[in-house]
């Protein structure tokens, strides 16, 4: 497959941008968004990598145009779709796996289960650490709002934090592709994620088992995810390069797409 398509995986289906595949030896690269987003969050990193490499982009269960599914879904449910989607798509060779935040928490849920499908990590804007009490008791009262108000009042309240205060002003594309893709997300699946999110296990005691290159990127003025709390992430592995993003907060792809490619292809380069 050349393009978008809905690939069944039994009781759901998921919505991926599978493209590349016939040219390249390299590692295949799967890219795994954020909350409350969708695979076009990657577009920047579609368009660079596609040509080279064969770069597999899913809607997660219960955004974009995949599934979704009511209650809970855990990140480990996310990381098991992920797998199946691998198997479905025939893919035989380990992956580059990179996550965004969200996407890195799944991307940490895959690393337990499925290690050996994994040639290298790269980790953006995202935490190893479990939800505090406080952080998991605030996403069950955002979950409630979203299913009795809808995806607005959430999109409204994310979207100062997503990204830099010079972005919300000077990067309109940022804005109303954050705004296009948070409105549109069935409220039962942002609920789902959410409680999922609020239940994660803590993946700090799985980075100094790592075996694998990792790179790990923080946007310069992320408010989610701190430039501190990454850079400390980035020093339990046995081997990460840390890079910190210029002119971006937590959605550094894209809202600094030359910087984060640069990094990426310097990474990709090495493996
Ligand atoms: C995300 O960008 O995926 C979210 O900020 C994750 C979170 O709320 O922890």
């Amino acid at each position: 497959m050349n393009g978008t398509a809905r690939v069944s995986l039994g009781e759901i289906a998921l919505n991926v941008y599978d493209h590349g595949g016939e040219t390249s030896s390299r590692p295949p690269i799967l890219l795994v968004h954020g909350f409350p987003l969708d695979h076009t969050m990657w577009q920047a990193q579609l368009d660079v990598y596609s040509p080279t490499h064969r770069v597999i982009a899913p809607d997660l269960r219960g955004f974009g145009n995949s599934t979704v599914t009511d209650g809970v879904v855990s990140m480990r449910q996310m990381a098991d779709d992920l797998n199946a989607l691998l198997e479905a798509l025939e893919v035989k060779q380990s992956v580059v796996l990179c996550g965004l935040s969200m996407g890195g928490y799944v991307a940490f849920e895959f690393l337990r289960h499925y290690a050996p499908r994994v040639r290298a990590l790269i980790l953006c804007d995202t935490r190893s650490a479990a939800d505090t009490p406080e952080a998991a008791a605030n996403r069950h009262k955002t979950a409630a709002v979203a299913l009795s108000h809808g995806a607005l009042p959430v999109a409204e309240g994310m979207l100062p934090k997503l990204i830099a205060p010079a972005s919300l002003t000077g990067k309109p594309h940022v804005v109303e592709a954050l705004n296009r893709m948070m409105r549109a997300t069935d409220p039962r699946g942002m609920a789902a994620a959410l409680r999922g999110m609020a239940a994660r296990a803590d993946s700090t005691p799985l980075l100094a088992s790592s075996r694998v290159p990792t790179l790990v990127i923080v946007g310069e003025h992320d408010a989610i995810t701190s430039v501190a709390e990454m850079q400390q992430m980035a020093a339990g592995f046995p081997d990460a390069r840390f890079v910190k993003i210029p002119d971006a907060g937590h959605m550094a792809p894209m809202e600094n797409p030359t910087a984060v490619n640069a990094a990426m292809g310097e990474f990709l380069g090495k493996i």
